[in-house]
């Protein structure tokens, strides 16, 4: 067989969110394929990274009061801290903000105008008054212009796949301020795709290249007419790289977000003495990307187009995987479904999810449900009841013996059926369909156990005399059990290396151990390779997931109104009295209570410090109480705290409520008697 040169990416997960279970479809998928590749003694790389640019980071950032660059760091390394929990493991993780990727983009730029493929016009974009910004398109929502749906996105249309311009949508309104954005001109710059028109109609339609249906939604879709033009410069401010001709400007995230695929390479070259062209340049390398139907758009007709003009090697193959549902629905927040890999592993095993993923992966680019029962069901009777019981039921007979010559005569031809069974267990992994991979390893599985069963080792080793066949009876069952486990690595990696200790079989496990018989190896004692899966467990899991949403709401209320939602944790820091008389802690009149019309969580206060001095405050009581209610009450102020410029204005202080948030929230007041202005010691 030879050796294949395999380049594999997952899409780069967006730098503002957690990594979750949806997620994980994707990066377990790819995973399971490298593993797999891996197996089969390819030359394997994979690349991934943070996806970083556009206003969302930079908002963020700014709500946060820190530079981009820190939020980055931060999110980059709890995202490769939950996909290492899992098992995921890169060969590089990058981010799209480095050098390397901002010098790659330079170079594709570069290429893209010397093809001559650029134009520049004048568009109008949506621009948020109050925000004083134009808006990207996940900034705006509105009606979709196809299918009428509300609530959609400016890009692109979530109930029936349409894309568009935001400038397209019915009503639109501005999701970082609710303002309804005003039409402003700006010179855009523009990437021509229709000069690529017949060589993507080639490229994409070849076959193998993507899914069947992913391929047909083109050709219907967008290759049926001319190609638009891609718009791909965002005005300031915008987090990203300038244009290096065109100041003032920036790329737009999705032009070098896969460029980003590259640069991670690129570094891991520089990091290994390897060159990117032999990568990225070389018509032996397959370059394999796994990415969900969402962005397959992107990833096959502008990323080819940009890889052909700047000479880069084409994917071989774009491998599109459905939707994450929970139980049947879109996942969540309110409900909890919605849950972050951090949240899964602090409840349970990684390898659960892996498994019944994998069991629930095909070919297909349809959705794949998560369904918490059959989860736990599958768990227990695939992995506990039939993979696992093979050794249970078997290791302990022979614990500290050697195995012996593998008594062939004696499997009734299992072992050899299993090892034949390998090339199409191998054929459904490399065609990704690791659904049928399971179906028929645990075919394999069912018929082990059958022999187990028929030659009841309990009841041979009751029996002294039949003490030989006690240990060849065991010797198979152990073989079948290692075999199976090979076939899983891909999948179960740790359960593969636990079993292969568990048989005293060291080094690196490849495919074709499987078939080989183990002989002569001494076997360990029988751990707990795999405990049950718990109902119990997912529900708490589901719970905590719920609550976690709750709280990172209210975190986001305070931190988007005036920070008065307290926490119920205790706090952590002890400080000195030194640094609690830093706090300026004032009581103060309300005056003046509003709401603030166009968020769900603020009302303005105006407060009086005694005399003439006034602080107008921005606080994150809405839900629990009516402005009317407020006004002449006493509540008390930390009036030396920096004043935040924030969306509706400048809050020159902080209000102190205890409570969890939202509805749940008082405000403290002084007994009668205490005057506006006065300090509390
Ligand atoms: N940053 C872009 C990708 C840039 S690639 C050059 C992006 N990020 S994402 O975080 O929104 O999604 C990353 C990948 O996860 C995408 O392939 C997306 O399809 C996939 N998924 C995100 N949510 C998902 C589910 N609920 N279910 C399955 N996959 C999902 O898009
Ligand atoms: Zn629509």
């Amino acid at each position: 067989m030879d050796r294949r040169k395999i380049l594999v990416t997952s899409a780069l997960p967006y730098v503002n969110a957690g990594i979750h279970l949806g997620y994980m479809v994707e990066a377990l998928q790819t995973d399971f394929w490298v593993r797999f590749q891996r197996l089969r003694g390819h030359d394997v790389r994979y690349f991934c990274g943070d996806d970083t640019h556009g206003a969302a980071t930079m908002l963020r950032a700014e709500r946060e009061g820190r530079a981009p660059e820190a939020l980055l760091d931060e999110m980059k390394a709890d995202h490769v801290r939950d996909l290492n929990a899992f098992g995921v493991v890169h060969d590089h993780y990058s981010s799209t903000h480095t050098p390397a990727n901002e010098a790659l983009v330079g170079e594709v730029w570069a290429a893209l105008r010397a093809a001559d493929c650029v134009d520049e016009r004048e568009v109008a974009q949506l621009y948020d008054p109050e925000a004083g910004m134009f808006l990207a398109d996940r900034f705006v929502l509105g009606g979709c212009p196809r299918c009428g749906a509300t609530e959609q996105y400016g890009d692109n249309c979530a109930e029936c796949g349409a894309t568009y311009e935001p400038s397209e949508l019915v009503d639109p309104k501005s999701a970082i301020t609710g303002a309804v954005p005003e039409e402003r001109s700006h010179v855009h710059l523009f990437v021509r795709l229709e000069p690529f028109h017949d060589f993507l109609e080639t490229w994409t339609q070849a076959p193998g290249r993507m899914p069947q249906e992913t391929a047909n939604w083109l050709k219907g879709t967008f290759l049926a007419d001319a190609l638009r033009d891609w718009d791909i410069s965002r005005p300031a401010p915008y987090f990203g790289f300038e244009i290096p001709d065109a100041p003032g400007n920036y790329f737009y995230v999705w032009l070098d977000a896969p460029i980003g695929y590259i640069a991670a390479t690129k570094e891991w070259c520089d990091a290994n003495g390897e060159s990117l062209d032999d990568w990225w340049r070389n018509p032996d390398c397959e370059i394999h990307h796994f990415i969900g139907k969402d962005i397959a758009y992107f990833h096959t007709l502008f990323w080819p187009a940009m890889l052909k003009t700047a000479g880069f090697q084409l994917p071989e193959s774009v491998h599109v995987h459905g939707f994450l549902t929970v139980n049947g629905e879109k996942m969540s927040k309110r409900t909890g479904t919605a849950v972050l890999a951090r949240t899964y592993l602090d409840h349970l095993s990684p390898e659960y999810l892996r498994y019944y993923y994998a069991s629930k992966l095909s070919t297909k680019v349809d959705d794949i449900d998560l369904n918490l029962e059959e989860f736990v069901q599958k768990v227990n009777a695939d992995l506990v009841g039939k993979v696992v019981n093979l050794a249970s039921r078997t290791a302990r007979f022979v614990k500290g013996e050697a195995l012996p010559a593998y008594p062939t005569a004696r499997d009734g031809g299992l072992f050899a059926a299993g090892a034949a069974a390998g090339e199409e267990i191998a054929a459904a992994f490399e065609a990704r369909d690791t659904n049928k991979a399971m179906r028929l390893i645990m075919a394999l599985a069912d018929r082990a156990n059958e022999f187990v069963e028929a030659q009841a080792p309990w009841t041979l080793k009751k029996d002294e005399s039949k003490r030989d066949e006690l240990v060849e009876v065991c010797a198979i069952a152990l073989n079948l059990f290692r075999q199976i486990t090979v076939y899983l690595a891909p999948v179960l990696p740790r359960f593969a290396e636990e079993s292969a200790k568990l048989l005293g079989i060291e080094g690196e496990t490849t495919w074709s151990d499987a078939t080989v018989p183990v002989e002569g190896n001494v076997v360990g004692k029988f751990k707990h390779l795999m405990e049950r899966a718990d109902g119990e467990k997912v529900e708490a899991m589901l719970e905590a997931s719920r609550a976690g949403w709750e709280a990172s709401e209210a975190e986001a209320a305070a931190a988007a109104g005036a920070g008065e939602a307290l926490d119920e944790e205790p706090l952590e820091a002890e400080i000195t009295i030194d640094d609690f008389v830093k706090v300026d802690l004032r009581v103060a009149e309300i005056l003046e209570a509003k709401s603030v019309p166009k968020a769900n969580k603020l009302l303005e206060l105006t407060l009086s410090l005694g005399g003439n001095e006034r602080r107008t405050v921005f606080a994150g009581i809405k839900k629990a109480y009516d402005p009317e209610q407020l006004v002449g009450r006493l509540t008390v102020l930390v009036a030396n705290l920096a004043p935040r410029k924030m969306k509706f204005g400048v809050s020159e202080g902080m209000v102190l409520a205890a409570g969890p948030g939202d509805g749940d929230l008082f405000i403290l007041s002084p007994d009668s008697g205490a005057k506006p202005g006065q300090r509390i010691r």
